[in-house]
């Protein structure tokens, strides 16, 4: 019973455990500093990735390891959880993660000064990624099989709704925003160059040094294995791991969806994909 799972809010879906109904109620009037920052993503689209590369651009601390706290705390969701300070109380400058579709956010993100980082990633891999995640963790559904979650995800009966509607309303919505879009996999092809992008977006220079240090740290070997990075303290908790086996960073790769998908099912998914996708002007990496 997919209901019992997700809480549909204004035709869009969050986890129904997880979501901070105190929040919605007031997410259009949510206060937002001009120096805030939100990672927006569609899930499995390398959250946490951002979330560990702005936590290190922004804290010297975490930076030169001298300090430990939870990416949670660092870079909260801004709809799921309840974070260990409210976010108004949060000094500046506040750092967020949100998967909310673009009519959700806010309204003080309109006025361009607070800025979004908004990484996508080819939907295939999403898919397949998510599979794993739903199979993993006690709030979210159990998938049959694959077919089974690529029927929901493909009908958008998942949280985050319909991965089109999501990555096709910021797009055409970009103009309202400071936004700036960045590829999983051209971050995967070239970490460096990412995160000089990122921090120049966000008017963050680093020195050699410090680059060195960002990009080392948010490497998918060096997260797999940082308790901070890898979400160990959620996959601990009562929603976390339905099972022993699978961790919040499974493989990492790009074209993960070549060793899942049959041949008929990518048929499938490329025809929709071309039928909803079609005119959009963002390119994307399968492999
Ligand atoms: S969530 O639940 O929406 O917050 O998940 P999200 O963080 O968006 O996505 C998880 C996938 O991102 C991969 N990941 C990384 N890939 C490459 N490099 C780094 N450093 C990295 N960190 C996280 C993670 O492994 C998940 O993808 P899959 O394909 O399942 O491995």
């Amino acid at each position: 019973n997919t209901d019992a799972y997700l809480l549909n809010f204004k035709g869009y879906y969050l986890i129904r455990s997880t979501a901070n109904t105190d929040l919605l109620k007031n997410l259009e009037e949510f206060e937002v500093r001009h120096d805030d920052v939100f990672i927006v993503t569609y899930p499995k689209s390398g959250t946490v990735w951002a979330q560990q590369i702005l936590s290190l651009i922004y804290f010297e601390g975490h930076r030169n390891r001298t300090e430990t706290v939870e990416t949670l705390d660092r870079v909260p969701f801004l709809e799921h959880g309840v974070p260990k300070m409210k976010h108004q109380k949060r000094p500046s400058p506040r750092l967020f993660a949100s998967h909310l579709p673009y009519y959700l956010a806010p309204k003080g993100l309109k006025n361009k000064k607070a800025k979004i980082l908004y990484i996508y990633r080819n939907p295939k891999d999403v898919l397949i990624s998510y599979f794993h995640f739903s199979n993993m963790m006690v709030m979210l559904e159990a998938p049959e099989n694959i077919e089974d979650f690529m029927k929901k995800f493909l009908d958008g009966k998942v949280s985050g709704s319909l991965w089109f509607d999501h990555i096709r309303g910021w797009y055409e919505h970009r103009h309202e925003f400071n936004i700036l879009f960045m590829m999983y996999e051209e971050m995967k092809k070239d970490l460096r160059s990412s995160v000089l992008k990122i921090s120049s977006f966000l008017e963050r220079e680093l020195n050699e040094e410090d680059v060195e240090a960002v990009v080392k740290q948010a490497t998918f070997e060096n997260m797999k294995f940082d308790p901070q990075a890898n979400y160990e303290q959620i996959l601990k908790h009562d929603l976390g791991r339905r099972t022993d086996e699978g961790s919040f960073l499974r493989k990492g790769t790009v074209g993960d969806w070549k060793h899942h998908l049959t041949v008929e099912q990518n048929e499938r998914f490329d025809r929709i994909f071309q039928s909803k996708m079609k005119d959009f002007p963002l390119k994307f990496i399968w492999d």
